[in-house]
């Protein structure tokens, strides 16, 4: 065997493993969490109680799609810094792939973007994805029951959440746009939204697209190919067990790392080294206290399909639709190949800020995404070499390289 599928194997066993063996251990001797709101695991510190924390004046909103999940979305409705009135239109910031609207908070208030944006006087909102700790819900099904609950990957976030989220900011605060910011995944799924749905492209004053993943062909993670394709290898066998989600919050990867990482030296090695693994290595950029504290909310789960999806992304070398396989690509897209979502169809105004460095939006790739935007303002690369992918939610650097770029931006659009 290589040493790939070794290592595959092993991670595929251990995915086994955790499901049957310490799942039904820890479904014995699970404690309540501190309180059941029809979440299945809570943070352990959530984004109410970190924005607070730091004072920060923040509500929680309900989104429900048009498909009848049910989201959680955040407000902070005025900065501690903010001395002006809120300035208009608002402002939505999207996170990334296994992350939650917590990830902008995590780095603290000096670097958190939420904050940052916050302190500058926009009313900023914060959705979460179907699938995370916080959008775990649905008006018909049970994500613990129902399979159908997670089938979804990147084409229902931009067909439905996104538009579901814009909407109902819209139409809470009045306005008829908004500005729109976001990380990884969250950019994607915004080109997505746009190249499916013309409707809402009026909707968007200007989109700031940070780190975007669209096509993944020449994704440097070692760490993150490979497992996404282990997921990709296994998706039979694991739907067979019935496993339909990946990684979520209070499952046993999260628990181990967030367990582990809480300790100021581990943080500092460990988890540091762990995370240096997956994307492209920047010393001195995130502090120990972050580390301690984004395990707390990453990986926040979503469901297996939309890992594999990743998996088949790494491999083809356009962003395309999920996968099925021929057959069932026929049924469901009339053709043998799962269609392309069409990146020139997307006319909203577009700023793509980036690093060098980022292992898993590789520069090749986002260039290849800008060369398709029909209506591309800027393409900037952040000054620091060593700028990767995780920096835009943990470094502690960020007021100093993306926030006067994402200012500039979203003063230009606002009045
Ligand atoms: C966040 O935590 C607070 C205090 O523990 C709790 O009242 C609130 O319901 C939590 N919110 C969510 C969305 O879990
Ligand atoms: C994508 O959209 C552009 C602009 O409307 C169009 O010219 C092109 O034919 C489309 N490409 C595909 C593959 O549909």
């Amino acid at each position: 065997m290589s040493p790939v599928t070794n290592t595959s194997l092993i991670l595929y066993l251990s995915l086994v493993l955790f499901k049957n063996v310490l799942g039904d251990i820890e479904a014995g001797v699970r404690k309540p969490l501190k309180f059941n709101l029809n979440y299945p695991s809570e943070p352990l510190i959530n984004f109410t109680e970190l924005a607070t924390r730091h004072g920060y004046v923040s509500e929680q909103h309900t989104v429900i799609t048009e498909d009848g999940y049910i989201l959680t979305m955040f407000r902070i409705t005025k900065g501690r810094n903010c001395r002006r009135p809120i300035k208009r239109p608002p402002v939505l910031l999207m996170h990334g792939l296994l992350m939650s609207s917590d990830c902008f908070l995590d780095s603290g208030p000096n670097a958190g973007l939420a904050y940052l944006i916050s302190d500058l006087c926009y009313d900023l909102w914060l959705p979460n994805i179907r699938g995370n700790y916080y959008s775990r819900r649905h008006i018909k099904l049970d994500p613990d029951v129902d399979q159908d609950f997670w089938d979804f990957s990147n084409l229902e976030f931009g067909y439905y959440d996104i538009p579901a989220s814009i909407d109902y900011i819209l139409h809470h605060t009045k306005s008829k746009k908004l500005n729109y910011i976001g990380f990884s995944q969250g950019g994607g799924s915004f080109l997505v939204m746009n190249s499916k749905r013309p409707e809402y492209m009026e909707k968007t004053g200007v989109a700031i697209l940070l780190e975007p993943g669209t096509r993944h062909t020449y994704t440097r993670s070692r760490l993150f190919r490979l497992l996404c394709e282990t997921y990709l290898l296994y998706y039979p066998l694991l739907t067979d067990i019935g496993e339909y989600e990946a990684l979520p919050l209070g499952g046993i990867v999260q628990k181990l790392t967030a367990f582990l990482c809480k300790d100021s030296i581990a943080a500092s090695s460990g988890c540091r080294l762990a995370l240096g693994l997956i994307d492209g290595p920047h010393p001195g950029s995130v502090e120990t206290e972050t580390i301690k504290m984004l395990f707390n909310h990453f990986p926040a789960g979503t469901s297996l399909k939309n890992i594999v999806w990743y998996g088949q992304a790494v491999n083809v070398d356009t962003f395309q639709n999920f996968d099925y396989g021929a057959s069932k690509n026929l049924q469901v897209y009339g053709s043998v190949q799962p269609p392309a979502f069409n990146l020139s169809l997307v006319e909203v105004p577009i700023v793509i800020i980036h690093g060098r460095n980022d292992f898993f939006a590789s520069p090749a790739d986002v260039e290849w995404m800008a060369s398709k935007l029909p209506n591309l303002l800027e393409q900037f690369y952040v000054e620091e070499p060593l700028w990767n992918h995780f920096d835009v939610t943990y470094s502690r650097l960020t007021s100093k390289y993306i926030l006067p770029k994402i200012s500039e931006y979203l003063k230009k659009y606002s009045n």
